[in-house]
């Protein structure tokens, strides 16, 4: 089949990569992709700007399947022009996307279907919320409703940075209309895991969990990032713990979007924290998660485009077992744990320059277990340079989790450019128990 692949960061070399290694794909475009995608997909330089401009490309080229990789097309409603147009799309229309693009309405929803999470209520008036944070006592946290690029969460260690984060939002309008209401949320304690459910509009089957690091240096320090690095399978999210969130998380959601009538597509993107008292949700996505993505297509056994195209047209159950475990509701993976290590330009989650040429990169032409995902970087006649924050994720697999993680430090080791930066704990946290 020919597939359309939309987006151009790390997560979507991912998906390219494991798209162009499914013997269904005869063909994957992905247009304006950066230069790493260009290793396994046709990356054309095409302006698609509407969705009309997308459906009708996708004519052109008798696409057979959409993948969608980023928030914000969805949210756009780019699924809801692909449904219409009868060509499948692999992720959620508008009205589904919104459980990621608010974080009240997602809030809503999960009390709606009993999805154990955070206790949080949604304010406009400050005076209201900073009471409503006093109750809740210390920490406590904070969030602009809607998107905000992975910056609109503060955990206030005090009643002063609640109260600023709180005016930040309702009075300075930090995040423009995102910041138009706040969530005042209950702290959570525990270690956090991404777990991705692939659902049809029905059922929802799941890959193992993973493993982010969101702050900027080793243990956990710095500023929040959009991630710098991560691990699969993670082992503190148990088998136990697995069958819990598909039973009281993933199923009552699917569940909960039908009775409103939204016949979701695509990955739900649970943000879990493992509390004392079992999972409960930080937040829901509608996307694959980034660096988490680099770190899954690895361990996938089947051809992931007849998967994404059986979600896309509701038919999950009909897949082989070689693809998915019916038994269980969960996705064929090959017995290996993945690490990916990202590489950052000085400055990042800060201001940070671009155009700086990068070598060692053919590092990993010779290993069959290892691929450098390209996230932020372009090409200038015969020269990768950065061109973005988070501008590589070097990923190795192996039998074990330590070996995957010395072998993608290796590879590290032998990229470089100037300022490049990285954490030296990737996975750390489940060696060091
Ligand atoms: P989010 O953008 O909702 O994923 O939040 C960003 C990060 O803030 C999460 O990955 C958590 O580390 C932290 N966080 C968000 N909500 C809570 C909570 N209720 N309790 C503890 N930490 C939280
Ligand atoms: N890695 C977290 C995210 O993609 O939102």
């Amino acid at each position: 089949m020919n597939v359309l692949l939309i987006g151009s960061g790390g997560r979507e070399h991912a998906l390219a990569w494991r798209l162009g290694n499914s013997p269904s794909v005869a063909k994957l475009t992905c247009p304006n992709g950066n230069p790493g995608i260009a290793q396994v997909a046709e990356t054309p330089r095409v302006a698609l700007h509407s969705h009309e401009d997308w459906v009708s490309y996708a004519r052109q080229n008798a696409i057979d399947l959409v993948v969608v990789g980023p928030e914000a097309p969805l949210d756009g409603g780019i699924a809801d022009a692909f449904r219409a147009a009868a060509i499948p799309i692999f992720g959620p229309v508008k009205a589904g996307a919104r459980i990621e693009s608010s974080k009240a309405w997602a809030k809503e929803l999960m009390a709606s279907a009993g999805i154990p999470t955070a206790r949080a209520r949604t304010f406009t008036d400050p005076a209201e919320a900073k009471e409503f944070a006093r109750q809740l006592g210390l920490p406590v946290v904070i969030k602009a409703d809607g998107l905000a690029a992975g910056k609109g969460v503060t955990v206030a260690l005090t009643r002063q940075e609640a109260g600023r984060a709180i005016d930040e939002n309702l009075v300075e309008s930090r995040f423009g209309d995102s910041s138009a209401k706040v969530l005042v949320e209950e702290f959570m304690e525990g270690e956090e895991a991404s777990v991705f459910g692939l659902c049809d509009g029905v059922d929802v089957y799941t890959l193992p969990a993973a493993q982010d690091h969101k702050r900027v240096r080793d243990n956990d320090e710095g500023p929040n990032t959009g991630g710098m690095g991560a691990y699969a399978p993670a082992p503190v999210y148990t088998n136990g713990i697995a069958d819990i969130v598909r039973r009281e998380v993933l199923q009552p959601l699917v569940d909960e979007f039908r009775r409103r009538g939204i016949d979701y597509r695509g990955v739900i993107f649970a943000g879990l924290m493992l509390t004392q008292h079992g999972p409960k949700v930080i937040e829901f996505n509608c996307r694959f998660g980034d660096p988490e993505t680099q770190v899954l297509m690895p361990l996938i056994e089947g051809d992931l485009a007849l998967l994404l195209l059986a979600c896309a047209e509701g038919r999950l159950k009909s897949l082989p077992e070689s693809i998915a475990n019916h038994a269980d509701s969960t996705i064929r993976t090959r017995p290996l744990s993945a690490t990916t290590v990202v590489l950052a330009s000085a400055g990042y989650p800060g201001d940070y320059t671009k155009g700086l040429p990068i070598t060692g990169l053919d590092a990993a032409n010779a290993d069959k277990n290892a691929v450098i995902f390209h996230a932020g970087t372009t090409r200038d006649n015969n020269q990768v340079l950065t061109a973005g924050g988070r501008v590589l994720a070097v990923t190795a697999w192996d039998t074990t989790l330590p070996k995957s993680q010395a072998r993608a430090y290796e590879l590290v080791r032998r990229i470089s450019f100037d300022g490049c930066h990285y954490r030296s704990d990737i996975a750390a946290k489940a060696l060091n128990k």
